[in-house]
């Protein structure tokens, strides 16, 4: 059976109705498209045919355009879907879309060229384009505004956000809502009515009624364009949609046509497009590991867990379970930690109603599955336990050994440990095959990635288990292997090294980080985020770092410094900033003798630094960072490059525009990178730190030889 096809039946009432079928999503591959085409020109030269029904097979009406065709060398040509979109809703018989599951991107263009939809409750109507670095390109940007209004089509568009077909409803994007029994003949009936004249036939590319008027129109406009350049400061591809929208709006539907049309192809040819069809790929590959995945195995579901530790990483862990529908034990070492850890959840699931993202009734009923205890006492029914205790070796060590014999002997036994070697923690165990890490990010329940971190010990069966718990609790599962700070801290640890040796080298904080930030994208520079996590752990993970690589570490005097004068960040009130009682940062002139008493420690005085453009500051941070990427890649530390890219994305806010960490090497150019890289690690030779820079034998040899650091990675190749 073919799996991308469009059947074309006619009923005896002379309804042709044209079903997609493209598994699992229905997306409009070209082949589809082309069928569908003819599918409609058959339909109109067919005379037993009066009006025409489109459908989505497996109740999902389209998930849009095939993504994996704008990961081909060729971009996708897409007018010819443009004319197909104009005989949809212009041919001489009208249409009718029949929409369940989703319409999206494409898809809900397609359904929008249709004179009427009829979807299901629950339906997902949207148009995501723009975090794919591109724009609605069959027609979106014209007709969505002209159904749902100005306002409404440019939120739906710059937010990417669906909608339910109920709100759809309410909007005008939809024309009716009914039971999924009744989808087909109703959306049949409104077909027929059309032809007959009973019904209205709207041309949605025409319709200018439910178009703001001009004034208001453009200073919609204006303030989206603003908001747009304000957000994301570096993104091309919002503002030509909002170009092609004006043109729209201005010149009329057609002339808005050939705008969007013009927009599309020149986004399509932007890094930015590229770097974000990547990541949607990575994202959905990392649940595909080798070995594990393909092994045979099935994963054993986790519907009972237990986590160890009610502080703020165990009860978010707490809360992302109990909002999966998982029962939860949350274990303290008396009630009085135990009622704050209890109370945590609790708040938690208050912000969530409070923000409007869930009822009060929803969070009540996950409360219930929530239990807190002061013993092991239930621990044998447990499926799997994450423990959250403080970074204590000894301490981990006991409560491993009290959870072998606690726990059944399939129970999995997993620690949210960020420094401590997973082996370590389990070593006084008999089960290292049970053993797991299970490394979350703060807050917990917010964060989306989670690290799973196997040893050479553990079971293919308990990695399998994991990755499925983290899909279930809906974070985005990375398998990495054990080393010191796993795959994210362990890159990201040059990242702050870096930024201090150019402190030392004389350039003020302050300028690095808005370098990083604002020029670069990170959510916050190095030195606000030192502050934002704390010198003081900044000092305890540094000092394994330092243990582990000692070939390719720099003393940062500073940080010693701060914690000396007890300068730990936001909570001590200062750090490399100063923060007012609302904890609004700001510089901080008293920081001036730690400079220098920094500078004068670290051996650089006199050195001139290699850098002076905001670009120069990104490359001296993050090359390093990408070489230690490169080793973490070469030692398959990770599966595949790939999953780097998402964890730094998910985990460090490295922008997605720009790919993730490998694929923003690959798209800078390797050899740029390890020639940099070499050139300052001659540079700092005489003040023996050519370690820190020298290129890695993976790095330097893509350099030589050509190719790309995520070779072999993209839709479907990570198997
Ligand atoms: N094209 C190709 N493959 C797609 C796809 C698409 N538009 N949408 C989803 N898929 C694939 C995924 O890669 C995944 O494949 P895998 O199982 O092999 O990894 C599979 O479908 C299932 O996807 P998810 O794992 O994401 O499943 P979920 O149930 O969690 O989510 C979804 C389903 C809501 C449809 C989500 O996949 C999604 O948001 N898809 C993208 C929608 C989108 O961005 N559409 C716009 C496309 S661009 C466009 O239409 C341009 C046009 O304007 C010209």
């Amino acid at each position: 059976m073919p799996t991308r096809t469009v059947t074309y039946d006619v009923t005896p009432e002379g309804v042709a109705v044209l079903t997609l079928t493209h598994p699992p999503v229905n997306a409009l591959h070209p082949e589809v498209l082309q069928a569908l085409f003819r599918a409609l020109r058959q339909a109109h030269a067919d005379a037993n045919v009066k009006a025409i029904v489109l459908v989505g097979a497996k109740d999902r009406f389209s998930a849009g355009f095939d993504v994996s065709e704008f990961a081909k060398a060729q971009p996708p040509d897409t007018t010819i879907n443009q004319h197909f979109c104009e005989l949809l809703e212009s041919g001489p018989k009208p249409s009718v879309a029949a929409v369940s599951g989703m319409a999206l991107g494409g898809g809900l263009e397609v359904a929008m060229a249709c004179n009427a939809r009829i979807a299901t409750p629950g339906a997902q109507l949207g148009l995501p384009e723009l975090t794919l670095g591109i724009l609605p390109g069959f027609g979106g940007t014209q007709r969505l505004p002209r159904l749902v209004g100005l306002q409404k089509g440019v939120q739906m568009i710059l937010t990417s956000k669906p909608i339910k077909s109920q709100e759809g409803l309410k909007a005008g994007l939809v024309d009716a809502v009914v039971e999924p029994g009744k989808l087909l003949q109703t959306a049949k009936q409104w077909a027929l009515d059309i032809a007959a004249g009973l019904r209205h036939r709207p041309f949605s590319l025409f319709r200018t009624n439910r178009l703001e008027p001009l004034g208001e129109a453009s200073m919609i406009l204006d303030f989206a364009t603003a908001q747009a350049e304000k957000r994301a400061a570096h993104l091309v591809h919002p503002l030509l949609c909002l170009d092609a929208i004006r043109t729209g709006v201005q010149s009329g539907g057609l002339a808005g046509l050939k705008a969007e049309n013009a927009a599309f192809s020149k986004a399509q040819t932007l890094d930015q497009h590229k770097a974000l069809v990547h990541i949607f790929f990575a994202q959905r590959s990392t649940k595909r590991v080798k070995g594990i995945t393909d092994a045979g195995l099935k994963p054993r579901s986790m519907k009972k867990i237990a986590v160890l530790g009610g502080g703020l990483m165990g009860s978010g862990i707490a809360t992302a379970s109990i909002l999966a529908g998982i029962d939860v034990l949350l274990k303290e070492i008396n009630q009085k930690f135990l009622d704050a850890g209890v109370g945590r959840v609790k708040a938690n699931l208050a912000s969530r109603v409070k923000k409007g993202s869930m009822t009060q009734q929803a969070a009540d009923s996950a409360l219930q599955r929530l239990k807190g205890t002061l013993d092991y006492n239930d621990f044998k029914s447990v499926d799997l336990v994450i423990e959250a205790a403080v970074e204590n070796v000894k301490l981990k060590q006991q409560i491993f050994a009290d959870l072998e014999k606690a726990c059944s002997p399939h129970t999995i036994l997993s620690t949210n440990t960020s420094t401590i070697d997973i082996s370590v923690v389990g070593a006084k165990t008999s089960c290292p095959d049970r053993i797991i890490g299970a490394h979350f990010f703060s807050p917990a329940h917010i964060m989306p990635l989670l690290e799973i971190v196997r040893t050479d010990k553990t079971s293919k069966q308990v990695v399998l288990d994991t990755l499925e718990y983290g899909s279930k609790i809906k974070k985005t599962p990375v398998v990495v292997g054990n080393c010191t700070g796993f795959a994210v801290n362990r890159v990201f640890f040059p990242y702050t090294q870096a930024a201090c040796m150019l402190l030392d080298l004389g350039l003020d904080p302050y300028t690095i980080d808005k370098a990083i930030a604002l020029a670069f994208g990170m959510p916050m520079g190095p030195f606000r985020l030192s502050d934002l996590v704390g010198a003081d752990i900044g000092m305890h993970v540094g000092k394994n770092f330092i243990e582990s690589f000692p070939e390719r570490v720099y003393t940062p005097h500073i940080i010693l410094a701060l914690n000396e004068q007890k300068r730990l960040g936001e909570k001590t009130g200062s750090g490399f900033y100063k923060f007012d009682a609302k904890r609004k940062a700001s510089p901080d002139a008293e920081l001036k003798p730690l400079l220098e008493a920094s500078r004068k420690a670290s051996g650089l005085a006199g050195i001139k630094p290699p850098v002076s453009s905001p670009q120069d500051i990104i490359e001296f941070i993050f090359f390093p960072v990408v070489n230690e990427g490169c080793r973490v890649i070469a030692e398959g530390i990770v599966d595949k490059p790939a999953d780097l890219d998402v964890a730094t994305v998910l985990a460090m806010g490295f922008p997605a525009y720009r790919g993730g960490l490998i694929k923003w090497a690959d798209l800078i150019g390797p050899k740029h990178v390890a020639g940099r890289l070499n050139a300052w690690a001659k540079h700092f030779e005489g003040a023996k730190l050519a370690g820190f820079f020298k290129p890695c034998d993976y790095l330097a040899k893509v350099a030589q030889e050509g190719g790309s650091l995520g070779a072999g990675v993209g839709p479907k190749s990570s198997l």
